[in-house]
């Protein structure tokens, strides 16, 4: 079910800035980095659209399951080990017409430096699509589970963390996201709400009705109150050009 929701308003994003950005480059084929793109679960069906798909990630194993995957849809996509704060080594600079950074950034150790890397290896005018958790959303999720510390907690630490033993590094909130992507240079576009009422819901409920949940999260996704408390925050920045340009 979360996967679902995620895949429905993440790909509804995406679908409509590639449309936007094959009609600006005159092409139906984009040149693609996924940064931390995994085992390939949106490399691989970007692939599988016509797309020049690259993945970076530092695990190996994460990079065999993406050859697997790739292999099993009949597409390619080329897998590159490495640190999304080194792409600059990795890639040729303005050679990426949209860079993925799905659910990664919470997890390098340098948001900053890697959004910044992500801006040289993008062409001008090239989208940056970044997804992250939401630390208002886990103060919310700590807080309905009786965990009234661990939400405090959350809302009063840099990094959004409930305590030593939260296995995520470190969160974000929309304002923070935002800042980041504008001063790394990116103009912020849209930003939706991923699994706003789909973690909050008891899954009974949630397993009732899961089209009319989809449908819920999709009208939600944009609206100013709800997008703020959703898991996942979907950020589409613009490579802003240089001054003079
Ligand atoms: C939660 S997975 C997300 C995978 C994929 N982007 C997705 O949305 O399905 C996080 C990925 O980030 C990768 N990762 C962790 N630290 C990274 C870093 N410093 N640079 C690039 N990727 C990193 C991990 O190896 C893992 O594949």
């Amino acid at each position: 079910m979360r996967d679902a929701t995620r895949q429905t308003v993440v790909w509804e994003a995406l679908r409509a800035v590639l449309a936007e950005r094959a009609a600006a480059a005159g092409t139906g084929s984009l040149d693609i980095v996924d940064a931390g793109g995994g085992t390939g679960g949106f490399a691989v069906p970007l692939a599988g659209l016509g797309h020049r798909v690259t993945v970076v990630d530092p695990s190996p194993d994460a990079l065999a399951a993406l050859e697997r995957r790739a292999a099993e849809a009949g597409v390619q996509v080329k897998g590159l080990q490495g640190d999304v704060t080194d792409l600059g080594e990795l890639l040729p600079p303005g050679c990426a017409d949209v860079v993925l950074c799905h659910c990664t950034l919470e997890h390098v150790d340098d948001p900053a430096g890697a959004l910044a890397a992500i801006g040289r290896v993008l062409r001008d005018d090239g989208v940056i699509s970044v997804i992250a958790a939401n630390s208002v959303a886990a103060a919310l999720h700590r807080a309905l589970a009786g965990r009234f510390d661990e939400a405090s907690r959350v809302l009063g630490e840099p990094g959004g963390r409930w305590g030593d033993r939260d296995p995520m590094p470190r969160r974000f909130t929309r304002e923070e996201l935002v800042g980041l992507l504008t001063a790394a240079g990116f103009t912020v576009g849209d930003v939706h709400g991923v699994r706003i009422f789909t973690d909050i819901v008891p899954s009974m409920l949630a397993e009732s009705d899961p089209g009319a949940l989809i449908a819920l999260e999709r009208a939600a996704a944009s609206h100013p109150v709800f997008r703020d408390i959703a898991t996942q925050l979907h950020v589409i920045g613009r490579k802003r050009r240089p001054a003079g340009d």
